[in-house]
């Protein structure tokens, strides 16, 4: 299901041109929801596909006792993440791959813990993504997602809606309702709803954490 304007080759378009500034315009206001998944992960350890990884902000958040595979439709927010590990002596990423969120190249229950920071928002299909996501984890391990979610109601709402008529050139999806992933979870029995924390300091994100039963 194609909920947004958006479509791969618009996104891919998109964060071709904000890869060059990516870290200096979102470095810091998505900070606590990088943290906070990742510290989730460094209690959890095991074997991470980091879906969406960008520029690899999260990468350095993340303890020795976590393997991090990291995936990315965009080659050039993929370069630099890869200047990242090396600069900084990363030793605990595995691999870092062009791949679409929505079609894994990896075998079922693959991973312990997957993680999407601020992705399901800008992908065209959100379910897909999830069902992807879901097929790689190992029962018992756990999904977790960051992302903004679109008020019901108000001022902020409307500046959403205009925000989400220019969802193509933004390269993601402002008006995102927590109904697409509640829904989802309402749909898989296999699938609970562990925690769903709105993040300081000032409620813009929210980290929702699904195991896999
Ligand atoms: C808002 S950025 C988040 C990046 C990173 N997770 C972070 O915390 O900074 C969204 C990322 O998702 C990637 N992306 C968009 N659509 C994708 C898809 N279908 N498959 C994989 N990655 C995708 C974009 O290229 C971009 O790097």
């Amino acid at each position: 299901m194609n909920t947004t304007s958006l479509t791969h080759s618009n996104v891919e378009d998109a964060y071709t041109r904000w890869a060059p500034v990516y870290d200096w315009a979102f470095a810091l206001v998505m900070r606590p929801g990088r943290r906070a998944s990742a510290a989730v992960i460094n209690r959890l350890g095991g074997k991470v596909l980091d879906v969406g990884v960008g520029t690899g902000l999260e990468l350095p958040m993340f303890g020795d006792n976590v393997r991090i595979t990291g995936v990315d439709l965009c080659e050039p927010m993929l370069d630099i993440a890869r200047k990242r590990v090396a600069d900084l002596g990363l030793k605990n990423v595995d691999e870092l791959r062009v791949m679409d969120a929505m079609n894994l190249d990896y075998a079922d229950a693959s991973f312990d813990v997957v993680v999407a920071p601020y992705v399901l928002t800008v992908v065209p299909d959100p379910e897909r993504m999830l069902n992807e996501m879901a097929r790689v984890v190992k029962p018992g391990g756990e999904m977790i997602l960051v992302n903004h979610i679109g008020a019901d109601s108000g001022p902020i709402a409307l500046i959403e809606a205009w925000l989400g008529r220019r969802s193509a050139a933004l390269g993601w999806d402002p008006q995102f309702p927590w109904s697409i992933l509640g829904d989802w979870i309402a749909r898989r029995p296999d699938v609970e709803l562990l925690e769903r924390r709105t993040l300081a300091p000032i409620g813009l994100f929210t980290m929702a954490r699904l195991r896999l039963r």
